[in-house]
């Protein structure tokens, strides 16, 4: 019987290939680099913290993390994203697992970190309660996430709904400044943080 994820691996393998040609991916403009390291730092506690990066992609926000301080885990299930984060960001940890069940400590994490994954979860609800409990006792969920033009994507009404469900106060920061994204946009693209 095949693997119900071995789908999902070749096509996020597939992307890898070009992931960090995108402006928000990649973070090779030093100016959304700034924008980014901004967000970040003003949305995390401060370092030194625990992050779990979960659906890490090519490891650029774990890097951008480490670089300031920050003890970052990378969870991703494409062995290619997890390759080229390996390459991009020696000394951080990627693990190659399914973040609907990151195989993490539990209560270990002061952050469960998720850009643009929270979306492409079977159950997004069960995988926010498996990624709650990997928190520390007043640790911090923050998700990156958006509801865009392709019609793919969660909106921020429902991302809010998903952190209010646990229990949790979330708190929505859209992020409509063409800075983070290299260009204009016109979809919806917003930080929860509970
Ligand atoms: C849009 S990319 C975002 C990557 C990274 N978070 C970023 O913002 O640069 C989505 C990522 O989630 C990963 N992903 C998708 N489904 C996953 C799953 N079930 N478990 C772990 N990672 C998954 C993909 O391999 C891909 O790297």
């Amino acid at each position: 019987m095949s693997d119900p994820l071995d789908e999902t691996r070749a096509l996020w393998d597939d992307e890898a290939q070009t992931f960090d040609e995108a402006a928000d991916h990649g973070l090779r403009d030093p100016a959304v680099r700034a924008a980014w390291r901004t967000l970040m730092l003003d949305l995390l506690p401060p370092a030194p913290a625990r992050v779990a990066d979960l659906g890490c992609g090519t490891g650029t926000l774990a890097l951008l993390l480490t670089e300031e301080g920050y003890d970052v885990t990378g969870v991703d299930v494409s062995p290619e994203m997890v390759r080229r984060a390996r390459a991009k960001a020696p000394g951080v940890e990627f693990v190659e697992a399914d973040a609907a069940a990151p195989p993490l400590d539990r209560a270990s994490y002061d952050v469960v970190l998720s850009r643009h994954v929270l979306w492409a979860m079977p159950d997004p609800a069960a995988a926010l309660a498996r990624w709650q409990d990997l928190l520390t006792p007043g640790g911090r969920l923050v998700l990156v996430e958006g509801s865009w033009s392709t019609g793919a994507g969660l909106t921020g009404a429902e991302t809010v709904a998903l952190v209010e469900g646990l229990g949790r106060t979330a708190t929505l920061r859209p992020l409509p400044d063409a800075g983070y994204w290299g260009r204009e946009i016109s979809d919806e693209r917003y930080a929860v943080t509970g």
